[in-house]
């Protein structure tokens, strides 16, 4: 998955440019994200769903999930390449309209959408809310009564088995997130009788880093059947939202379906049936995560330890999914070593990585943490009061800083000290 990064002069480089220089001119820690490699991976969805759009006459949304990097940068990017945006806060959908996603493709999903957010979504005029409970069913149509027409679509749950981590399967039943059918058609019933609300469609989400494509094929399967249903009653559904994208291969798992077998399976499920809606998929991680490495320097040796720059509130989803992120030096050598790679917080879980081979890290040397474009600075926290990275793209244009290095003085700014403690 990583198309940009190529081996020069035994250096490991992202669009031609050496991450050990990088990483001189710019400091440690560090996110790079590749322009050309989110292109590359954007291209390949737009490409692969080209055939869906041909096939049934109706639309194909790519809605990217701002969750995964919401960077102005990447978010700007996306958005002039055509993305449509996946937001699930008032915070995502303030960076989306400031990227210039158009409203017709912004969803805004999550289970517990507040009156200030709702408000938000209408006042954007988005495409749709994707409805979690009847409790926000009511919510927004109380909501429209004062700020105007909302368009929601209601987030089924599937009860779809996806074979992912557990903590980011969403798709079970006993998970927090969306309704059953029955649930649903009742809400969709109540929907179609409430004035300043629009039924545009189904949305579903069985969970992400999902490289098998049969949970994907059951859902559309089990969705496509409740669409048939519905029009059975009289109901037309024009939206149906697939949710989340592919999984990707962490360089562990070698072999696992491309976008295009991917897309392939969707569309073919889709077109088994005789109705075809527009077709919106949610995808983060397999736009971003192979554009985005994570560099920390080498600051400590001791035994099999290499300590780096970088910790666990750069990038924490080894420390609470086990998550495999490769490692390697950013100059590679004959001699390796069997290491294992932690940050210098202090908590236990602050390891990238255990019992790596990697080639021989030294104090000064520069490490490579892969596949970190995705829920890597979105996920990023102040713990230990340490200030989060600095980010920077490469492009064919160059080299551009993306977001400054927060300073100790950003870590405080938000805190108040009272008059009398002063
Ligand atoms: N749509 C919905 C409703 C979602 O909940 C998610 C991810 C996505 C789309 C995007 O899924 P993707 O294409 O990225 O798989 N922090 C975790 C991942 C949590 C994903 C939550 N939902 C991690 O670092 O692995």
């Amino acid at each position: 998955g990583n198309d940009t990064l190529t081996l020069e002069n035994r250096m490991l480089c992202v669009d031609g440019y050496p991450f050990k220089e990088l990483a001189e001119k710019f400091g440690t820690p560090l996110y790079v994200i590749s322009e050309e490699q989110i292109k590359i991976n954007y291209r390949k969805y737009i490409e692969a769903f080209k055939r869906y759009e041909k096939e049934t006459k109706k639309n194909f949304i790519l809605a990217y999930a701002y969750k995964a990097n919401s960077n102005l940068a990447v978010t700007k990017l996306l958005a002039k390449l055509g993305s449509g945006a996946d937001v699930v806060s008032g915070g995502e959908l303030y960076i989306a309209k400031l990227s210039g996603v158009p409203s017709d493709r912004i969803v805004f999903n999550g289970n517990c959408k507040t009156e200030k957010e709702i408000i938000m979504g209408i006042e954007a005029g988005i495409r749709a809310f994707n409805v979690d409970s009847i409790s926000e069913l009511l919510l927004i149509e109380k909501l429209s009564k004062d700020y105007g027409e909302a368009n929601v679509a209601f987030r089924i749950n599937p009860d779809v088995d996806p074979k992912t981590h557990p903590k980011i399967a969403t798709g079970l039943k006993k998970s927090k997130f969306g309704m059953n059918k029955e649930v649903a058609k009742k809400a969709i019933k109540m929907a179609l009788k409430m004035k300043n609300i629009n039924f545009v469609g189904l949305h579903c989400h069985i969970g992400s880093q999902i490289t098998d494509l049969s949970p994907f094929i059951e859902a559309t399967k089990k969705m496509m059947e409740f669409i048939l249903e519905l029009k059975r009653e009289g109901i037309e559904v024009e939206d149906l939202n697939l949710g989340g994208g592919l999984g990707i291969p962490y360089y562990k798992d070698k072999k696992i379906p491309t976008i295009e077998d991917y897309a392939n399976a969707l569309i073919d499920t889709i077109l088994s049936y005789d109705i075809h809606p527009n077709l919106i998929l949610e995808p983060g991680r397999s736009i971003v995560a192979t554009a985005g490495y994570l560099l920390g320097k080498v600051i400590h040796r001791k035994d099999m330890w290499v300590m780096i720059d970088a910790g666990m509130n750069d990038l924490i989803r080894p420390a609470i999914y086990d998550a495999y992120h490769h490692i390697e030096n950013a100059v590679l050598k004959e001699e390796k070593e069997v290491v294992n790679v932690a940050g210098g917080l202090c908590e236990s879980s602050d390891v990238f990585g255990r019992e790596r081979e990697i080639c021989k890290p030294e104090v000064g040397d520069v490490l490579v943490i892969f596949d970190a474009g995705a829920y890597g600075i979105s996920m990023a926290n102040n713990y230990n009061a340490r200030p989060k990275p600095r980010m920077i793209m490469t492009s064919k244009r160059g080299v551009f800083i993306i977001r400054e290095r927060e300073e100790y003085s950003d870590l405080i700014s938000k805190d108040i000290i009272p008059p009398h403690l002063l």
